[in-house]
C-alpha cells in the first residue's frame, strides 16, 4: 500500500516536472505568436480589428510566419463572411415575408456576400498550392491568383456597403451594414497581409534564381 503511494507520488511529480518543464516553452511560443501577430497587424489598415480577429487564435496554435498569417487572416475573413451571410440570409428572408421596403438592397448585398465568400475560398485553395508547388514560375501566377481573388472578395464587400445610405437608416440595415463592414475590413487586412508574404515570397525567390 504504502510502496504503492510512494509510486503514484513519484509519477505524479514526475508529470508535474514534465508539465512545468513543457508549459514554459508553450507559454513563451503562444506569447511570442501574439507578439509577432501584433507587430504584424500594426502594419494593416485596421489594426485593433486585425488584432482582436487574429489573436484570439494565437493561444491554441503557434503564428510565427508570414505564410501562417496570411492563411489565418484569409480564414478569419471567410468566416466573418460566413457568419454574416447567415445573419442577412436570415434577415432576407424576414424582409420578404413582410413584404418591405428595402428588401432589394438586403438581396442584392447578399449576392455581393456570396461572391465574396466564393473568391474568398478560391483565394484559400491558391494559398494552398502556394505552399505545395515546386520552385517555378507558378509560384508567381499563384501569387497574383490570390491577390486577385482577395481583391475581388474586397470589391464586393465594398459594394454591397455602396448599396446602404450614408445617412440615417433603419436599425435593421445599420446593423447589416456593420458586419458587412467588419467583412470588407477583416478582408482588406487579410490582403495587406498578404501582400506582405507575398513581397517577401517574390524577394526569396528572385535570390534563388540562377
Ligand atoms: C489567451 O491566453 C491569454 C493568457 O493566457 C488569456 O489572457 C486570454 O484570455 C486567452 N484568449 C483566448 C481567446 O482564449
Ligand atoms: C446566397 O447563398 C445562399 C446560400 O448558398 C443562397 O441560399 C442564396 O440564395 C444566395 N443568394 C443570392 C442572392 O445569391
Amino acid at each position: 500500500m504504502a510502496g504503492l503511494g510512494l509510486s503514484l507520488l513519484l509519477k505524479l511529480f514526475c508529470s508535474l516536472l514534465f508539465l512545468s518543464t513543457m508549459a514554459k516553452p508553450a507559454f513563451a511560443r503562444l506569447s511570442r505568436s501574439r507578439a509577432y501577430i501584433e507587430a504584424s497587424c500594426r502594419t494593416t489598415r485596421y489594426p485593433a480589428l486585425c488584432i482582436k480577429y487574429l489573436s484570439s487564435y494565437a493561444n491554441t496554435t503557434s503564428i510565427q510566419s508570414p505564410e501562417q498569417l496570411a492563411h489565418l487572416a484569409l480564414s478569419v475573413s471567410i468566416y466573418r463572411a460566413l457568419y454574416t451571410r447567415n445573419y442577412v440570409l436570415k434577415v432576407a428572408k424576414e424582409l420578404e415575408a413582410s413584404k418591405v421596403r428595402g428588401y432589394q438592397v438586403v438581396k442584392d448585398c447578399l449576392a455581393e456576400i456570396n461572391d465574396s465568400i466564393e473568391q474568398l475560398s478560391q483565394s484559400i485553395k491558391e494559398l494552398h498550392h502556394l505552399g505545395l508547388e515546386p520552385v517555378g514560375d507558378d509560384f508567381f501566377w499563384h501569387i497574383n491568383n490570390v491577390e486577385t481573388w482577395v481583391s475581388a472578395a474586397l470589391t464586393d464587400a465594398s459594394t454591397c456597403l455602396d448599396e446602404f445610405p450614408v445617412g440615417k437608416m433603419s436599425k435593421l440595415k445599420a446593423t447589416i451594414k456593420g458586419k458587412v463592414l467588419n467583412v470588407a475590413q477583416a478582408t482588406s487586412n487579410a490582403l495587406a497581409l498578404f501582400h506582405r508574404y507575398a513581397t517577401k515570397y517574390r524577394a526569396t525567390r528572385a535570390t534563388k534564381k540562377p
